[in-house]
């Protein structure tokens, strides 16, 4: 059924909007915790205006899925959701953390406020605004890069080989479980491992050429993987503890953009995703106590909801990488614990469709290609495809206007996102 004839959405946009906030919660908390991202849009075309505000919930953690062709506004809704954390009263905040993996190097920007839009600002009474709470972390080796570039870094990030996982690596250099490579890899990191030492890629590299056992190809094959590996930079005996990186109240980006290869990306973001999920899980279990015996608890392990720019990289559709495994358990098993996550693609049908399943609500710009939208109609069923096709077309076309599917509310709304108050940095190149 089209919009105008549905009643239920026009009462929605006579009162509040919080999406993603069920009726329960909202009998029980209200409008606390909610993050102002846009207005409602009403009509079409050139009759197309602005009415009442729309929040999202952000008492909880969601999966939520950002989509839409390029340059229609993905990044810059994730951040306008990270600005209204970092706006959020202190008492949310602080039991609250982002986690941005940004392979593509814009969310720096937001340490500075947004003079770029001002009259657009001003004409939704919003003044711009640059955050300190932002902390940039980016691969040791790229440091000086960034520093060229005058991108504000808050420190550099490493991690320990023995965190990872003999498969981890069998998926980031894409081996058969079965073959040759992949059995003395697993063999000789898991008895590294066995030895409790803390090892590097030159100790696994010197355990796999003294083993008499591998034939002398597969040797120097895994020497030479290994060694491309090494020079990344990245992987090394005593790496960053990742719990001492994300703090309560704050965004930590880890910042990618100049480390190119995408197996060490997803091997890192897999790591720390595995991190987060475990800290959380013992963290959760200290609240439980907490609750029951009355005892007043510091937050160890914030809350923590992980974005993915370039989702689809992370987490694909057809096969697995070294991140997939960590990140569907989030989608499944992080509502418990208390981990969110945002995946953010050009190509939703290219997620891999146990996100999709998991996903609880959809910010999706203009999409055209139809398996995209069939992935986005896999989300929410309750309406068909042609109905989330027709809304998607009849969006205006000014810069932010989008439908948001809420699967809490079972419902579709059509919504122009805010300006963002922080600077912007993925704007598009142009020659004047
Ligand atoms: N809500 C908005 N209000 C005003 N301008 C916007 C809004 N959303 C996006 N824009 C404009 O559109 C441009 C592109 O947005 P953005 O960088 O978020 O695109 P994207 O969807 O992430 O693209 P890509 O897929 O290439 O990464 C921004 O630089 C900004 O000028
Ligand atoms: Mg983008």
């Amino acid at each position: 059924m089209p919009l105008e004839e549905k009643p239920k959405d026009l009462l929605s946009i006579v009162t509040e909007t919080i999406v993603g906030r069920t009726k329960e919660d909202y009998e029980k908390f209200g409008n606390i915790a909610t993050g102002y991202i846009g207005k409602h849009i009403v009509g079409t075309g050139e009759d197309a205006h602005l009415t009442t505000k729309v929040f999202i919930d952000l008492l909880k953690p969601h999966v939520i899925l950002v989509s839409g062709k390029r340059g229609s506004g993905k990044s810059y809704s994730a951040a306008v959701i990270l600005e209204e954390f970092l706006l959020l009263p202190e008492e949310f905040r602080q039991k609250m953390a982002f986690v941005v993996f940004d392979p593509v190097g814009i969310y720096w920007s937001m340490k500075f406020p947004n003079e770029a839009q001002l009259q657009l600002l001003n004409s939704w009474q919003l003044e711009p605004k640059g955050f300190d709470n932002i902390k940039v972390y980016v691969p040791e080796k790229q440091l000086v890069e960034y520093e060229k570039a005058e991108i504000p870094v808050d420190g550099t990030i490493s991690i320990s080989l023995s965190d990872l996982t003999a498969e981890d690596l069998i998926l980031a250099f894409n081996l058969e479980r079965t073959n040759e490579l992949a059995v003395t890899l697993e063999k000789n990191f898991n008895s590294l491992l066995e030895s409790k030492k803390v090892f590097g890629l030159d100790d696994l590299i010197d355990s796999i050429t003294s083993d008499t056992k591998a034939k002398k190809e597969t040797k120097d094959a895994l020497t030479s993987l290994l060694s491309v590996l090494s020079q990344w930079g990245i992987i090394k005996k005593e790496g960053t503890k990742v719990n001492e990186l994300i703090k309560p109240g704050e965004v930590v980006v880890f910042d990618f953009s100049r480390l190119k290869s995408q197996e060490v990306r997803t091997l890192v973001a897999g790591l720390i995703t595995r991190e987060v999920l475990h800290q959380r899980i013992l963290s959760r279990k200290e609240e439980e106590i907490a609750k029951i015996t009355g005892e007043q608890l510091k937050i160890k392990f914030p809350i923590t909801w992980l974005i993915f720019e370039e989702a689809h990289n992370f987490v694909p559709s057809d096969r697995d990488v070294s991140s997939s495994a960590d990140i569907k358990r989030v989608a499944k098993e992080g509502r418990e614990p208390g981990v969110g996550l945002i995946v953010i693609t050009q190509m939703p049908s290219k997620i891999h469709q146990d996100i999709l399943s998991q996903t609880d609500l959809v910010i999706s710009f203009r999409l055209t290609s139809k398996d995209d939208l069939q992935a986005l109609h896999s989300v929410m069923q309750t309406y068909v495809q042609e109905e989330l096709e027709k809304y998607l077309n009849r969006l205006p076309r000014i810069p932010g206007s989008a439908i948001l599917l809420d699967d809490n509310l079972e419902k579709i709304f059509t919504v122009n996102i805010r300006p963002r108050i922080s600077h912007h940095a993925g704007g598009t190149a142009r020659v004047v």
